[in-house]
């Protein structure tokens, strides 16, 4: 069956099917292999992109103008003190708006709901640059970085471990579950996620042979091919620091972690920004307040032989470009 995903939105990963990621993961590789041979692209050409940001961001923003750029397509972007979104404005009308002018919008915020209105009512397709529920384009780029680092996804043993209910290991059980990953979350029970989420995830294993498992201790570490970790408290939570250092300190990934994992082969992921060592102004305050020295990841491990971060990093702009070139772009362009 042909692959059309022209006018499609991503909202979340669960808009997608397997066959579709799939396509999207190769769609993405065939683009990097293009910008490594220096061709400029014109599968977004005459197309205008808005980027709409409530909240900070280094690398997803920095990958959807280049992605664009390089596919001749024209960015704006747009930050929090920019727009009127949900204040001055509905976000309905917000939508109708910039549905007229834009052929695509990317939205980073907070409540999913926000999204799912920006979709609903622009008539353009609309992707998900992060809310506080999900983070689908950083998990295309980690799947990109999976295959690319062992030739192939299912059956790989996946292992997140720190906060299990934010917006990357909800969107991890999703792609995992969707590719057919062994895939185990470690965290404390209060930070596992939702239950209908578990099984909805359990339910898109039935069809891909995924595994899903939840455990509370850091042991279940063992064997896995690439150990994963996020920020202990997502943008917006910056209240909860205490709570989760408390709960989160006995799942900081180290070498002992790494050691318990008995695979050399294993790679370390995170989709940054991360906290790992004293050369920032946040971390510091926060180290010094609860007599720290780093946080999910230690300075060890993320510049040691198993991380992949900035693989991961640089693979967010070729997925983000396959996305838009596929759900808005003029696909025909690309094996020409
Ligand atoms: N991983 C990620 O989304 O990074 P930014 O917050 O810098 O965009
Ligand atoms: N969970 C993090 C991801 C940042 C890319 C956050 O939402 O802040």
């Amino acid at each position: 069956m042909e692959i059309d995903l022209k006018g499609r939105s991503l909202l979340t990963l669960l808009d997608y099917s397997t066959e579709e990621i799939e396509y999207l993961l190769e769609l993405a590789a065939k683009l990097k292999e293009k910008k490594a041979k220096g061709i400029q692209g014109s599968a977004l050409k005459g197309k205008n992109i808005a980027l709409i940001f409530e909240k900070t961001s280094t690398r997803t923003r920095a990958a959807f103008v280049v992605a664009a750029r390089d596919e001749g397509g024209m960015p704006e972007f747009m930050g929090k003190n920019d727009l009127q979104l949900g204040e001055k404005e509905s976000v309905k009308d917000t939508a109708r708006v910039l549905g007229r002018l834009f052929d695509g919008i990317a939205y980073r915020g907070f409540a999913q709901e926000n999204i799912q209105l920006l979709a609903g009512y622009s008539g353009v397709p609309v992707w998900n640059a992060l809310t506080d529920q999900y983070h689908p384009t950083q998990v295309l780029a980690d799947l990109l970085t999976i295959k690319e680092e062992f030739g192939y996804l299912k059956g790989i043993k996946l292992v997140y471990i720190g906060d299990g209910r934010n917006n990357m290991a909800n969107s991890l059980l999703i792609g995992a579950g969707k590719m057919g990953l062994d895939f185990t979350i470690i965290s404390p029970e209060e930070l596992w996620p939702e239950k209908s989420l578990i099984q909805e995830a359990e339910k898109l294993a039935l069809n891909s042979g995924a595994k899903i498992k939840l455990s509370a201790d850091p042991a279940a570490v063992y064997q896995a091919d690439a150990i994963y970790t996020d920020v202990w408290v997502s943008m917006g939570e910056e209240a909860q620091f205490a709570e989760r250092i408390k709960l989160l300190s006995p799942y900081q990934v180290n070498a002992d972690l790494i050691q318990q994992a008995e695979n050399e082969q294993l790679i370390f992921l995170h989709c940054l920004p991360a906290f790992h060592n004293r050369e920032t102004s946040i971390g510091e305050e926060i180290y010094q307040k609860y007599g720290l020295k780093e946080m999910e990841v230690t300075e060890e491990v993320f510049e040691s032989k198993y991380s992949r971060v900035f693989e991961q990093s640089e693979n967010r702009m070729h997925t983000i470009k396959a996305v838009m070139v596929a759900t808005a772009g003029d696909i025909s362009s690309i094996d020409e």
